[in-house]
């Protein structure tokens, strides 16, 4: 992947950079991927589970604009191994409260990077027999390995940098950015003033 250059230097040497999709960008699609929900799912209530935390932000301003009688759950997860680098191995860390029986489900995701993650979520999900399962991811990288067909509703297609803001992280930090940037390597200065 393109940001395997990061690998063994995260934490305060990596701030963001310069913006991949702009604050108008992500309203703009979140509002079209709205309207899809709206239409897709017209007479029912479907249950949005998001991934914490990444999915925090994008499923807050998803559900404000998807016009039916939403129900929530999260769950949250953790991926073993680097911070900027899936290992595929995911535990439940924060399981959800609702039932999925019966339920139309659609799983908001902030990114699908290799999609070892979507998949083995997926998988956990479907084995609670819902009505139906779709997948709404904000961000999908151009290199990912699931198959095509689970990504219902996705938001951008982004090459292989490692990205931070609208919810996503390096090392629990610049969710709040409103935007989403690519992190960089701080310059010498910035890293001394940070540790
Ligand atoms: P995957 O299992 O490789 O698809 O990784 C998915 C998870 O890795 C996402 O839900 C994110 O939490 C995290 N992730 C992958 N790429 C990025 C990124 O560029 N920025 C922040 N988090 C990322
Ligand atoms: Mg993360």
């Amino acid at each position: 992947m393109g940001h395997d250059q990061l690998e063994g230097d995260a934490g305060p040497g990596l701030v963001p950079g310069r913006t991949l999709v702009s604050a108008e960008q992500l309203a703009e699609r979140v509002a079209q991927l709205g309207a899809e929900i709206t239409v897709d799912y017209a007479g029912r209530s479907p249950l949005l589970v998001g991934v914490l935390k990444g999915a925090f932000m994008f499923m807050s301003d998803l559900s404000r604009v998807i016009d039916l009688p939403v129900e929530f759950d999260f769950m949250a997860v953790s991926s073993y191994g680097h911070s900027t680098r899936s290992s595929g191995v995911v535990r439940i860390v924060k399981d959800l409260d609702l039932d999925l029986a019966g339920r139309d489900v659609i799983l908001v995701e902030d990114i699908v990077d290799s999609g070892l993650t979507l998949n083995y979520l997926r998988r956990n999900l479907l084995a609670r027999n819902p009505a139906s399962l779709e997948v709404c991811a904000l961000l999908v990288r151009e290199d990912h390995s699931v198959d095509e067909s689970i990504l219902r509703y996705e938001g951008f297609r982004i090459p292989g940098e490692f990205v931070v803001g609208y919810g996503l992280d390096v090392d629990q930090r610049y969710r709040n950015l409103p935007d989403i940037r690519v992190v960089e390597q701080a310059s010498g200065a910035e890293v001394a003033e940070a540790s």
